[in-house]
């Protein structure tokens, strides 16, 4: 299957279970279903905004932080409000080692109705390089139909 099937397939599993749901139940299915379909997202979750820092919310996958500051990939999507796509962690400034194998991210920002930034959802690979344009575009879907447009 290409990236495309993949994730076609994650989000009509993630669609037909998230409805009624709780924001924190949405939250495990998207871990849930994205780790089971998705070989490369050795590291998927959600980080919750407070104030001091980053909170680590539902994840699948191995123990990650957590708490991360502000400075890393997260916290850069999170003051940037938009996605971002790291192909080798250690050429990102700030970037927040939680597992030494991850080696490329892609972090996005979670928005509710208003418009605010209400998580940072984030994905490790154990690959260098692992993300482009195609998961930027199915995430930002996904995370906009479940959490977004309720
Ligand atoms: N690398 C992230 C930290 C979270 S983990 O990857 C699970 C960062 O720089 O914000």
């Amino acid at each position: 299957m290409n990236k495309d099937e993949i994730y076609e397939k994650c989000y009509n599993e993630i669609m037909g279970r998230v409805k009624g749901k709780e924001i924190v139940e949405k939250m495990r299915i998207v871990c849930e279903v994205m780790k089971k379909n998705i070989p490369y997202y050795f590291w998927v979750g959600f980080y919750i905004p407070r104030e001091e820092y980053l909170e680590l919310g539902p994840s699948m996958g191995p123990p990650a932080c957590a708490r991360i500051a502000y400075t890393g990939v997260c916290g850069t999507a999170y003051r940037r409000k938009e996605t971002i796509v790291v192909p080798d962690v250690d050429k990102f400034p700030g970037h927040i080692v939680c597992d030494p194998r991850s080696k490329s991210e892609i972090s996005a920002p979670v928005f509710n109705s208003r418009g605010e930034v209400i998580a940072v959802f984030d994905v490790d690979s154990d690959q260098l390089g692992s993300f482009d344009e195609k998961d930027k575009v199915w995430v930002e879907k996904i995370l906009r139909e479940v959490f977004t447009e309720l």
